[in-house]
């Protein structure tokens, strides 16, 4: 990559803060264990001095006891033995999307927040589960039913999402085979951003509520993509994409939480967009909070063009029918239906856009898929 990025390469800590002193970087990536001071000493030293700046490490076999360290400070975390050639991947995809984002400010709010990636123990046992790909949802469920703050809400959301279903959920496992294991890993990530949040602000946000939609907006996206015919895999990352496209929003309300409420009472007010209220008040819009968050996590594109373009579908270049259509439809169809007080005002769909794709035709179809959606396939599931 010589001729494309300018690099430095050293081989201890202090070179490379001094190699930062001399100009400025767009992404470091140190190794764990070096001479001196160790990697995780470094990105939190490179944290708080140049916060924009993003933070990859790689990490060996024994990484676990210095995690929950190593979490507050690494934005991605790169297992060994890896190859030259994903590692550049990793690097480029960061770039790419901070160019397309092209907001300063989102990747230096998201470089401040210590919570970020948050990993406790169990939260990251489930998430190497889930991403090992041959996991079953007794195993995932297993393993949330452990954590009792984990485990009480994701029953509260499978409960939720299926509120017409007369027998509640009690047991993680069955929330996991009702809910499929790429929702789940959707809800663990974003259960990840707001589970430090203090309760008043949980409340004065109705933070369930936004999780509750969110859920909402995944399932319904999952049913739009299976009536647009796409493959199984597909409809789980469409489900996946659906339930993270908000994320944005909770680190808005994490980080500016009076701004955050005051744009939503002028938005509801004035009936101007929340996402032009949000870019007037805060300079940012949480799209492209949530957007840089999952390109950070090193997510799929699918769920990272979910997050970034969700209210805003046309400015993803896509030619052809996407989840992110899926997504958009699915959010201004539940925010139809399931206004909540503590959310702002949307423009109604393009129907514009929709005929553009030859599918204006489904929009009526669509909406009646909105939940209660999944009654039957709820009653099939023992
Ligand atoms: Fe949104
Ligand atoms: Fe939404």
């Amino acid at each position: 990559m010589r001729k494309e990025w300018k690099m430095e390469f050293v081989t201890k800590a202090s070179d490379a803060l001094d190699v930062l002193k001399e100009d400025h970087y767009d992404i470091i990536v140190s190794d764990m264990r070096m001479p001196g001071m160790d990697g995780v000493k470094l990105l939190e030293k490179v944290r708080k001095k140049y916060p924009d700046v993003i933070r990859f490490m790689l990490s060996g076999y024994c990484v676990q006891p210095i995690q929950g360290r190593a979490a507050r400070c690494v934005h991605q975390f790169i297992p060994k033995p890896y190859e030259a050639e994903k590692l550049s991947k990793l690097v480029s995809r960061a770039f790419a999307l901070r160019d397309r984002i092209r907001s300063k400010k989102a990747t230096e709010v998201l470089s401040n927040l210590k919570a970020l990636p948050v990993m406790p123990k169990t939260y990251q046992q489930v998430i190497d589960k889930l991403s090992s790909g041959s996991s079953s949802p007794r195993e995932v469920g297993k393993l949330i039913s452990r954590d009792i703050g984990l485990s009480s809400k994701l029953l509260q959301v499978a409960n939720s999402a299926f509120y017409s279903n007369p027998t509640k959920i009690v047991d993680p496992v069955r929330a996991v085979v009702h809910l499929g294991l790429k929702a789940v890993e959707g809800l663990v990530l974003a259960n990840g951003i707001f589970s430090k949040l203090p309760e008043d602000t949980i409340q004065k946000f109705c933070v369930d509520g936004l999780q509750q939609h969110s859920v909402r907006v995944g399932m319904l996206c999952r049913n739009i993509c299976e009536s647009l015919k796409m493959e199984e895999e597909q409809l789980e990352l469409a489900t996946m994409a659906g339930i993270l496209h908000d994320s944005g929003k909770m680190i808005m309300i994490a980080k500016y939480p009076n701004e955050y409420h005051k744009a939503i009472e002028i938005s509801r007010q004035s009936c101007q967009s929340l996402i032009e209220v949000e870019y007037e008040l805060l300079g940012l819009t949480h799209m492209q909070l949530g957007g840089s968050l999952m390109e950070l996590w090193g997510l799929p594109n699918t769920i990272i063009e979910a997050a970034t373009f969700h209210h805003e579908p046309h400015h993803c270049e896509k030619d052809e029918i996407a989840i992110i259509t899926a997504v958009y439809a699915a959010n201004k169809i539940d925010h139809e239906f399931c206004s909540s007080l503590a959310d702002g005002f949307y423009a109604p769909v393009s129907q514009e856009y929709l005929d553009l794709l030859g599918l204006g035709e489904f929009w009526q179809s669509w909406r009646e898929k909105h939940l209660p959606i999944n009654i039957r396939e709820y009653s099939n599931v023992s």
